[in-house]
């Protein structure tokens, strides 16, 4: 097996070729100066199973590009199969036309990856389930509740006065999955209205009983704003301690100052999307689905 990393996830890449016992396959990834990338394997590939790591959250068309090209030069080099492990998967929000007029954007990047010849995919808690049946090629899709499952069992916040919230009603299948590892934790729901055209978050309405504490559970954070503004509801409906719990850490813009400075007491993410030094904080902490990854692509090696 042959493992090839573009540059938006590096520390991941590494994890999971550390714990199969492999290096990272040399390849060159060449910027030039208008931006544009020239794609290099620099290994022999033929007839191997190859994986490439990738996550594509920002920059995103970046990422996207770096990602085709690798997997285009591992197919011309002769590999046997690509098995892309993008943990965070770009333009998730846009798989159908929410406004008349709009495209379609996910479906555009799916008919892309299996154009340029990925035979697999494995990722990590789509915004949608609906998204795995838009692709022709199999989809592994993992989710990390159980990893903040464990996590909240570990800190003995699965006690009586924890309510798990999803920040918003789309969330509901997820809380509902973590609230039955939780042995039927309680939970509720936030009413969020979010204006498509100028971003404005606004937490409207709980629905449910709220605890002293609350597990926040969402699939993102990118601006932090659905965190903030749902963490200030659930202050005024009773919760002292909130812990936010949500698989992918965007964080775009200010995101890391608004969710340090606000009354989030902690943030668990994972490692789906790399976070860069600058952009970590104080409340935040990650978790890792390096181990996940593994276990899938050894099964599949031995299948
Ligand atoms: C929305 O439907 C998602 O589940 C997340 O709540 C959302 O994408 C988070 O975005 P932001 O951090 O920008 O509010």
């Amino acid at each position: 097996m042959k493992i090839v990393s573009g540059n938006s996830n590096l520390p991941l890449a590494e994890k999971i070729a550390k714990k199969l016992n492999l290096s990272l396959t040399p390849r060159e990834i060449f910027i030039f100066p208008d931006g544009e990338r020239r794609v290099q394997i620099q290994e022999r590939v033929v007839d191997e199973d190859c994986v490439v790591v990738q996550s594509t959250a920002t920059p995103t068309d970046t990422n996207y590009m770096e990602l085709f090209f690798l997997v285009d030069a591992l197919k011309r080099s002769g590999a046997r199969r690509v098995t892309l492990v993008m943990p965070y998967v770009g333009y998730q929000r846009q798989d159908h036309v929410f406004r008349e007029g709009e495209a379609v954007s996910m479906q555009v990047i799916i008919k892309t990856l299996e154009a340029v010849g990925v035979d697999k995919l494995i990722c990590f808690d789509l915004h949608a389930y609906r998204i795995q049946e838009l692709f022709s090629i199999p989809v592994k899709h993992f989710s990390a509740l159980p990893l903040f499952a464990e996590e909240i069992k570990k800190r003995e916040w699965d006690s009586l006065d924890s309510v798990l919230v999803s920040p918003d009603m789309g969330g509901i299948r997820r809380i509902e999955i973590i609230s039955r590892l939780l042995g039927e934790m309680p939970y509720a729901t936030i009413l969020k209205n979010r204006d498509l055209a100028t971003g404005f978050v606004e937490a409207a309405a709980v629905n449910g009983e709220v605890g002293r504490r609350v597990l926040m559970v969402d699939d993102m954070i990118s601006s932090g704003k659905t965190i903030v503004k749902a963490a200030e509801l659930l202050r005024k409906h009773g919760a002292q301690e909130i812990e936010v719990f949500a698989t992918h850490a965007v964080l775009s813009d200010e995101a890391p100052e608004l969710l340090q400075n606000s009354i989030v007491d902690r943030v668990y993410v994972t490692d789906t999307v790399d976070v860069p030094e600058e952009k970590q904080f104080e409340k935040l902490h990650i978790l890792t689905v390096a181990d996940k990854v593994v276990e899938e692509l050894l099964e599949n090696a031995s299948a």
